[in-house]
């Protein structure tokens, strides 16, 4: 298959990150006679330094020509709290999401068997936990006219749903639940909220459309304690925006490592693929990052376009990696960890020629483990 993907590696560690995650994709691509080509875009702060905007036009145009993007992470410190900063290295992360029209965040979570003491959730509550979260990704308060007044001394933002929003969504979340567990949880504050209650009636009525599924309602703060509480309740989460931000975030403790979290978006025009951590600047350019989110952002690229096989030589590829060790500090506890390129390194050798990895398991580069 040939595919064009968009390369948008941004700030922190997204860099290194993302080299490593085309590192695998060019292992898949020649092991299996596949043609992809990568085209690199600037984005966030990195984007902001060079070109004075977080998301430059020709990055949209390299993104809007590309079959799929790949993305590393944006945000910078140093454009935190400077009163001087006008633009924002996020916007150009929610800019992009707009013009794509990426409405859909599919975040799905698993516990990772061997890293299940990684957690700092009892292994017996977290044990088999399988979910995914449906965020809705292009609307409520993130896009909402929002404003500081003249003085400074108030600020508001608002939250906006239509059922066109809604319905998109909630019919992807319907049909994964359906091919799952069959059970889908909205979670709202429809006790508060006008936005949640639209979103509460309109799932009540779309549910009648998908009657194997067995759909339920949780107000957001409630939600919060159940995910950590009983984790595996949940089959499949629907949720707006800014609850699913929090939510995700959240739940990614429950998987041992937030490194290690995949996730898709979806749009109209466009498929993004991106690690969920942050650009994590502390740990930038030290070759310490857990490339694997990444590593399995381009697995669910790989599943987008249906080659399986290939998306599964990466999986395997992977949990050998974290079976053997050959893993970065946060999810490594004996006394020697492997650097980010490295992962890559041994994650594309597997994938070509597996009878190798004794070799490489001798030959790999670790570090003595002085941080854990
Ligand atoms: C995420 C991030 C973004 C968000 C930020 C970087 C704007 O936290 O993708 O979850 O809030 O959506
Ligand atoms: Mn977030």
């Amino acid at each position: 298959m040939k595919l064009k993907i968009a390369v948008l590696s941004g700030d922190g560690i997204g860099p290194e990150v993302c080299e490593q995650g085309v590192k695998v994709l060019k292992a898949i691509e020649k092991k299996f006679k596949h043609q992809f080509t990568f085209v690199d875009g600037h984005v966030g702060g990195a984007a902001l330094d060079t070109k004075g905007v977080p998301l430059p036009d020709e990055t949209l145009d390299i993104c809007l020509n590309a079959d799929a993007i790949l993305f590393g992470a944006i945000g910078d410190p140093k454009f935190e709290n400077s009163p001087d900063v006008k633009i924002r290295p996020e916007e150009g992360l929610l800019k992009l999401r707009k013009e794509l029209g990426l409405f859909a965040n599919i975040r799905p979570l698993k516990v990772f068997e061997p890293l299940v003491h990684k957690s700092p959730i009892k292994e017996k509550v977290i044990k088999n936990t399988d979910f995914i979260i449906f965020r809705e990704l292009t609307g409520g308060i993130y896009y909402g006219e929002k404003s500081t007044s003249s003085d400074g001394n108030s600020a508001m933002d608002t939250s906006h749903y239509s059922i066109e929003e809604i319905d998109r969504v909630a019919h992807m979340a319907f049909k994964s639940a359906k091919s799952r567990r069959k059970k889908l949880t909205l979670i709202d504050k429809a006790n508060v909220l006008e936005t949640s209650r639209l979103w509460r009636k309109r799932v009540k009525e779309l549910a009648k459309q998908y009657p194997d599924v067995d759909v339920n309602y949780l107000y957001v703060d409630n939600a919060a304690m159940k995910i950590i509480v009983n984790p595996r309740q949940f089959d499949v989460i629907l949720t707006e925006n800014l609850f699913g931000d929090i939510i995700s975030d959240e739940a990614s403790v429950i998987s041992g490592s937030i490194g290690l979290l995949a996730s898709t978006s979806i749009g109209e025009k466009s498929v993004l693929f991106e690690p969920i951590h942050g650009s994590f600047p502390e740990m930038k350019g030290k070759n310490l990052a857990n490339p694997l989110a990444t590593i399995l952002s381009t697995a669910l690229l790989l599943e987008h376009f249906k080659l399986y096989e290939e998306a599964d030589a990466i999986k395997n590829a992977v949990e050998k990696s974290i079976e053997h060790h050959i893993t970065t500090p946060d999810i490594n506890s004996t006394k020697k960890f492997a650097h980010t390129s490295s992962v890559g390194d041994f994650i594309s050798e597997y994938i070509n020629d597996k009878k190798n990895i004794l070799y490489y398991m001798e030959n790999i580069s670790l570090g003595q483990s002085t941080i854990i």
